[in-house]
Parts: C-alpha cells; structure tokens; sequence
C-alpha cells in the first residue's frame, strides 16, 4: 500500500500501523468500519499475504468485501466464541474513552463485535478528540416499522436530556432513507454538546424502537491518534 504523504490521511495511516502491534498469531480480530479502518485493513492484509495466521470479524459488508479482497480468513461473529482485539474508528471520542460512533451508518455490527471482544482499540486522526461528546450528530438506529413514533419518542427523551441541541433527521441515501446492513434506519441527533452520555444511552435505549445508539460507553480500552506528520500518541 503507498503511505500517504501528509495530512489526515498520512494520521489515519499511522493510527492503523501503530495499532498492528497489538496484533499476535493466532488471534481473532474484530475488523472495523471507514476511512481510518480501512487502513489497518489494509495492512493485516498484508502481513496475511506474509503469511501471518489470523481470522477477521468484519464490522460492515464493506468491510467484509475489502478484507476478502485482501484473501484475510473471516469469519461471522456466530462462528466464533470470542475476539481478541477490535480495530475500529470513532466519529469522537472523549478523555475517558468514550466514543460517538456510526457516521458510516455500521454502529449496530460495531457495537456488537465490540462487546465480543476483550479489548477494543480506536484508531483515528486528531480531529477527532473533543471535551465533551456532541459536535458529531449522534446517529440512533431504529427499526422501521413505526420509525415516526420512534422519531417522536426520541424528541421527548431529548427535551428532557441534557443537550445543547435538540434537533433529529432521519439519514437519507440521496432521495431515499438510509437502510443499514441490519435492515434498519438511523436518526441522527444534532445536539451541539452532551451532558451526560451514560444517561442518554440509557434513555434512548429504553424506547421502543430504538435498537442502538452509537454512544460507546466504557467499551474502548486504547485510543490512538495519528498526527499528520506521521508521529502516534495513545491513552
Ligand atoms: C462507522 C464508524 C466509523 O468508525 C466512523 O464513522 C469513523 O470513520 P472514519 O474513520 O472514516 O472517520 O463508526 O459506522
């Protein structure tokens, strides 16, 4: 693969490779979704190609189609009884590792081969390090059958939250809503700044309708954020 040069992507780059060296043979490794993903999917396809053993759980058909491409052994989270790792990115993350996650609408598969994994790793560029969660929409997905009411339960939940914002949208593909891989729709949530994020998860996930929200709380064990110069910091 060429390094790229500089800027987000040169970030993105070194976030991957800094996280390849949690990886060991033999290990079962949850395959995240997106931009900076795609690069350390890219790089254990290659160590594959080297010859190292590994098994791949995809988060995303996306991710799926390029790690197959990559001839990387996969596997479906019902095939295995365990991760290791999962390699992932994050729309944000906070200072204690709690994470805004689904900008590209996969946060339900991503959640769930986060909690199968004993430890979940975040790679990103800095531009995603905030104080508080929020800036990023939070994307809540729901099923649709019934995905008005839903919409209305969730502006209630939010006139009670402590947010600076309370506005939702329903995630469009061009003129169409957005389906996810699961089959489900995704409001996103304006809200400028969240309070308190371990209640917010909790009340929206309390609704009827609402099948997870992209809030990841308490889940990543390590962040590693890639400098456009090429330099790497983790906490
Ligand atoms: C997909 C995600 C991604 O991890 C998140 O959107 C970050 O993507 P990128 O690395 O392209 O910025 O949660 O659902």
């Amino acid at each position: 693969m060429d390094i790229p040069a500089a800027g987000a992507e040169r970030a993105k780059y070194a976030a991957a490779k800094k996280a390849m060296e949690f990886v060991k043979p033999g290990m079962t490794i949850g395959l995240g979704t997106g931009s900076t993903a795609f690069y350390f999917v890219a790089l254990l396809g290659e160590e594959v190609a080297k010859g190292l053993k590994v098994l791949g759980v995809p988060t995303s058909t996306r991710t799926r189609e390029q790690a197959h491409s990559l001839h990387i052994p996969l596997a479906t989270l019902e095939d295995v009884d365990g991760l290791d790792i999962v390699v992932d990115g994050a729309d944000e993350f906070d200072p204690d590792r709690n994470l805004i996650k689904g900008g590209g609408a996969a946060l339900l598969q991503e959640k769930l081969v986060a909690m199968a994994a004993e430890r979940m790793i975040v790679i990103s560029d800095d531009s995603k390090e905030v104080e508080a969660l929020g800036a990023f929409p939070l994307p809540v997905e729901v099923v649709r059958f019934g995905w008005k009411g839903t919409g209305h339960r969730i502006e209630q939940v939010l006139a009670d939250a402590d947010v600076e914002g309370r506005e939702i949208s329903l995630r469009m593909a061009v003129d169409q809503p957005l389906v996810t891989d699961e089959g489900h729709y995704i409001f996103d949530l304006h809200l400028k700044r969240i309070g308190d994020a371990p209640a917010l998860a909790q009340a929206l996930k309390e609704l009827v309708g609402v099948v997870e929200t992209g809030l990841f709380i308490d889940i990543a064990k390590n962040v590693i954020i890639g400098e456009p110069d090429g330099s790497v910091r983790e906490f």
